[in-house]
């Protein structure tokens, strides 16, 4: 997806675009542009590459303005180049926009548009819109608001709009469907963005806007909002919410990375993640989210789970978790093939739609698809006010603060946190766990933090064993049980951001087929903590050593077993198995995260990544 920035106010433009887009660069950084109101004409400038690279091509331009809009693109149609960068002009320069999302029907308008005379300048899906909104204006000679209601009506897809006007030059015209974009309101003068990281430094007072608005801000006038799903097209009054983000939270408060801030902030995200959620004394876990759906979720027939990534991951512990402790059926699905396998769904299925942003469109999809056959959804989400949260029925906040490196650290933790926090709920009420299991995990969930601390203090050792792994051209990551998804995630977040070629695998998996790769060259990342199939673990790693393979283990503290078959092994503190991810995934994050800088790699910013993929 990308990054949508848009200024219309007494300050200089210019400044508040670059900081906005850099602010939203974790959201895709193939290219950069930026279109601005200059003496009534509209001045483009746009190059491929990064933020920066923009910025020093327009050091020695003319970038004053009051008014403008700004772009960082994660193509989805044309190469990241200059060409295909936004914005994008009409033909006459009138006219500059710029989009987030997918025009699903762009290939059948531009052949209508070109057959009109039309002359496309990119190969971009988006290009389309610019010059379908000209046309109806100048054919219905009707304000632009309302032509691009009308063009918007033509077009199947996502989009988030932010549109430059020669013949209004304070204004900007906005369309949302399907993509984030908010408003944020100042004194006299209006921030836009495609999350409130470009905002949040100005105003605190936000609009979201919804599927189907289009808004006119402006100077003169009020903000106007209407829908065009709306056949009366009437206006709308702003909802206006506070921007729940402080400065500090998107900054890197002293990290080299936002990547190690957040891997170092995961005690704290935690810590906030279970805040108000358990009462020591009392013994009670309670998500305030959730409590409507409670009875509905003890009912269940079964639990699915969608989602994408990291995320996907998470709903694998939380298999593991719910299954465990509350004794109902759970299936994890990943969000883009669950949307177009037709699923048999029932009404008393709930769904689990997991996401860090909340813009997923795989999972948004998801959730659309589990509500139209009547389930009941529920959202677990770092982002409030995000899609996910305004399209499910319930959900808890996993409250793990703005999360901007690509690779999803404090997030992924959060959200076994509040998943665990979940599963413990439903079994005490549904009675499915017993007094001192139930004591002995919420003891033991309260230390994790500090547990997480004791990982992390360890990050120099870490260090000398990615020194090791950098020089591999592929590893593999084995777990069993719980622990399973832990070695997908640490697979993901090594071939992420090291670009190093790694997979994940049940530990017992190894002999019916992948063992066929091992040999002197392929280490073993192995997460061989105290657990029920631990002898198991240490059977495989014996068939891996016998064939040459290299064990890096990560192992419960005071073991020598597995200790003494691995060239490396990171102890980590004791911890009750089914929470055993919460901090066996830590040293996986932060070996990757050497491992990506010791190869030279842009850690917070991987090569053809964004932070969140709002378009298929
Ligand atoms: C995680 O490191 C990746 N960046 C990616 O897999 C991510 O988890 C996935 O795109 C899902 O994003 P979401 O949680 O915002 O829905
Ligand atoms: N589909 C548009 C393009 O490829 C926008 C992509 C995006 O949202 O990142 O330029």
């Amino acid at each position: 997806m990308c990054g949508i920035v848009a200024y219309t106010g007494s300050n200089e433009a210019y400044p508040i675009l670059m900081k906005g887009l850099h602010r939203l660069e974790y959201r895709g950084y193939d290219s950069a542009g930026v279109a601005l109101m200059q003496s009534g004409s509209i001045t483009l400038y746009k190059k491929r590459g990064k933020v920066s690279d923009l910025e020093d091509y327009c050091l020695t331009k003319d970038t004053s303005a009051h008014a403008g809009i700004a772009h960082t693109r994660w193509a989805t149609h044309g190469e990241p180049n200059e060409q295909n960068a936004h914005p994008h002009l009409s033909e006459d320069h009138s006219l500059a926009l710029i989009h987030n999302g997918i025009i699903e029907n762009y290939l059948s308008l531009k052949k209508e548009l070109q057959n009109r005379g039309y002359v496309f300048q990119s190969d971009t899906d988006t290009e389309v819109l610019v010059h379908l909104i000209k046309e109806v204006q100048q054919k219905d000679n009707i304000p632009l608001d309302e032509a691009v209601m009308l063009a918007l009506s033509r077009v199947e897809g996502t989009y988030a709009l932010a549109i430059l006007s020669v013949d209004n030059p304070d204004q900007l015209i906005l369309a949302k469907k399907g993509s984030p974009l908010l408003i944020g309101v100042g004194d006299n003068e209006y921030f836009i963005g495609s999350d409130g990281a470009p905002i949040v430094e100005y105003t605190n007072k936000v609009v979201y806007l919804e599927d189907g608005d289009v808004a006119v801000v402006s100077l003169e006038n009020p903000l106007r909002i209407r829908n065009i799903r709306d056949e009366h097209a009437l206006l709308k009054n702003p909802h206006y919410q506070r921007l729940e983000m402080t400065l500090d939270q998107i900054e890197k408060g002293g990290f080299e990375t936002y990547m190690l801030k957040e891997i170092f902030e995961q005690p704290k995200s935690i810590r906030d993640s279970m805040r108000g959620r358990i009462n020591l004394k009392k013994e009670v876990v309670s998500l305030g989210g959730l409590i409507e759906y409670e009875q509905k979720m003890m009912n269940a027939k079964r639990f699915i789970i969608a989602a994408c990534g990291t995320s996907w991951h998470a709903g694998l512990v939380a298999e593991y978790l719910i299954e465990s402790l509350v004794r109902i059926p759970v299936e994890v699905e990943y969000a883009s093939e669950f949307r177009y396998r037709d699923p048999i769904l029932y009404e008393d299925d709930v769904l689990i739609a997991i996401s860090q942003s909340g813009e997923t469109a795989d999972t948004l999809a998801a959730v659309e698809l589990a509500k139209r056959h009547g389930a009941t959804v529920i959202g677990i989400c770092n982002v409030v006010g995000s899609t996910l949260a305004r399209e499910t029925m319930a959900g808890s906040y996993t409250h793990a603060g703005p999360e901007i490196g690509v690779a999803s650290t404090k997030a992924f933790t959060a959200q076994v946190t509040v998943l665990t926090l979940m599963a413990l709920s439903l079994a005490q009420r549904k009675g499915t766990i017993s007094k001192s299991m139930y004591h002995q995990l919420i003891n033991d969930l309260e230390s994790i933090p500090e547990k997480i601390e004791r990982i992390l203090a360890k990050e120099q050792h870490i260090q000398k064993i990615a020194q090791f792994v950098a020089t591999r051209p592929n590893a593999i990551f084995l777990g069993r049980g719980i622990n399973y998804p832990v070695a997908l995630e640490g697979a993901l977040k090594l071939k992420e951001i090291s670009y190093i070629h790694a997979e994940g695998y049940p530990a017992a998996e190894m002999k019916h087929g992948p063992i066929a790769l091992i040999d002197e060259h392929m280490p073993l990342i192995v997460i061989a903590t105290e657990q029920l199939t631990y002898d198991k673990i240490v059977s495989n790693i014996q068939e891996v050593i016998a064939r040459k393979g290299t064990i890096i283990s990560i192992v419960t503290e005071g073991d020598t077993t597995v200790k003494g078959m691995s060239k490396f092994c990171i102890e980590i503190p004791r911890t009750e198995e089914l929470l055993t991810p919460l901090v066996a995934s830590v040293p996986l994050q932060l070996l990757a995260y050497h491992v990506a800088l010791i190869r030279g790699c842009d850690v917070d910013k991987p090569r053809n990544l964004a932070k969140s993929v709002s378009v298929e």
